[in-house]
């Protein structure tokens, strides 16, 4: 055990308050137990001397939400007396295991990940379970590995159908005849998120489709054919033309396309503007990056899912500080987020949506981003 708390969690929860007890010296009448004491001649010099390093490992800088979740989380952790090493993986997922490797054999205390793909990690896992560090799956929940402790990220689930609901409302789907023409997107496969993201709207959008007040003339409605490797705009770009030189160049008009969160959406956007001749569709994304915003603004997106990473980072630091004090680690879902070895107890935070009419308030008056960077 390198450190204080991994000492700590191996022991009882009165144990630790006793111990915090003594560590304060308040009275001779504390006197601790012999095991007690061979625990707290480890804990007391490295409560005092050494700081407790939080490795945060995540997928890539490509993607502003990441920088963004980077350094909140960076912030909120120093902020709190950690020791942070934060490291970005280029989406590559050999980086991203050696950089967890290395965060394991550099004396990291505790692991918080953002994986690239959630069932690659087991193996680097094992190194950490070994060790006795605690791990958090960030945003992306780690698949297959019982190294994972806790899980922290929105409601991804709610977060597709927030945008299946969305389209609803703006085609009136309740109501109007129809039919609809939309086209459907999804992200990377490996990311477990996808699942939820894309199974959340089609719950809401399948019904309209079975009923055919939707058409989905290129056919393609599961996730492995709507998938989008790596969550890239070029993929998604290259994806749309195909369908619109295949499907909706004779005029057909594009009522909609869901899109399960902003860089795809960018993508679609690109195709739309170079080579689409209608008017531009409902087009939904997630996590208001600058660009979508922008692109919300100029009416060549309709929508995004607004993710406040502050909050997410805040969230992370609370359980990071609950498992080093060995205190309830604060949690709000124990039955949906199975990886495969169990269910492991998340916090998911809430996602609402953002458009042209609620930016002001959600992204600007929150202090999110500025008038300026929006223009
Ligand atoms: C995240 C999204 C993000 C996507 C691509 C997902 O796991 O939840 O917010 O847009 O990955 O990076």
């Amino acid at each position: 055990m390198r450190k204080f708390f991994r000492s700590m969690m191996t022991m009882g929860a009165g144990v630790m308050l006793t111990l915090s007890m003594v560590g304060c010296g308040t009275s001779g009448e504390d006197i601790p137990t012999a095991n007690e004491t061979k625990e707290s001649a480890v804990a007391q010099p490295a409560a005092e001397n050494e700081s407790i390093k939080v490795g945060v490992a995540m997928p890539t800088k490509d993607l502003q939400r990441w920088v963004q979740d980077g350094e909140n989380m960076q912030k909120e952790l120093e902020a709190a007396g950690y020791e942070v090493d934060l490291q970005y993986a280029n989406n590559d997922i050999a980086t991203q295991v050696s950089q967890i490797e290395n965060m394991i054999s550099g004396q990291c205390d505790i692991l918080v990940i953002a994986s690239i793909d959630g069932t690659a990690l087991g193996t680097a896992l094992q190194g950490a379970k070994d060790a006795d560090i605690p791990v958090i799956a960030y945003d992306r929940l780690i698949m297959q590995s019982d190294a994972v402790s806790y899980y922290a990220t929105f409601d991804n689930e709610l977060v597709g159908r927030l945008q299946g609901q969305y389209i609803e409302e703006a085609l009136d789907l309740k109501n109007a005849a129809g039919p609809f023409n939309i086209e459907l997107f999804t992200g990377s496969s490996d990311d477990n998120n996808c699942h939820f993201f894309f199974g959340g709207a089609m719950e809401v959008l399948t019904p309209y489709i079975e009923s055919g007040k939707l058409v989905v003339k290129s056919g393609s409605t599961t996730l492995a054919e709507c998938a989008t490797p790596n969550w890239s705009t070029e993929e998604a770009q290259k994806r749309m033309e195909n369908i619109i030189a295949a499907y909706y160049s004779d005029g057909s008009k594009l009522d909609a396309v869901l899109s399960s969160n902003d860089s795809v959406a960018n993508g679609i956007t690109n195709a739309l503007v170079s080579s689409y001749n209608g008017e531009f569709p409902i087009l939904t994304g997630q996590d208001c990056d600058i660009t979508s915003v922008k692109n919300i603004l100029a009416s060549k997106q309709s929508m995004s899912i607004f993710k406040d990473t502050r909050t997410l980072a805040a969230q992370v630091v609370k359980m990071v500080t609950a498992v080093v004090e060995g205190t309830d680690v604060p949690v709000n879902d124990t039955e949906t987020y199975d990886n495969g070895t169990g269910v492991i107890p998340s916090y998911l935070c809430e996602p609402v949506f953002a458009d042209a009419n609620n930016y002001k308030e959600l992204l600007i008056d929150s202090g999110y981003y500025t008038e300026d960077q929006l223009k």
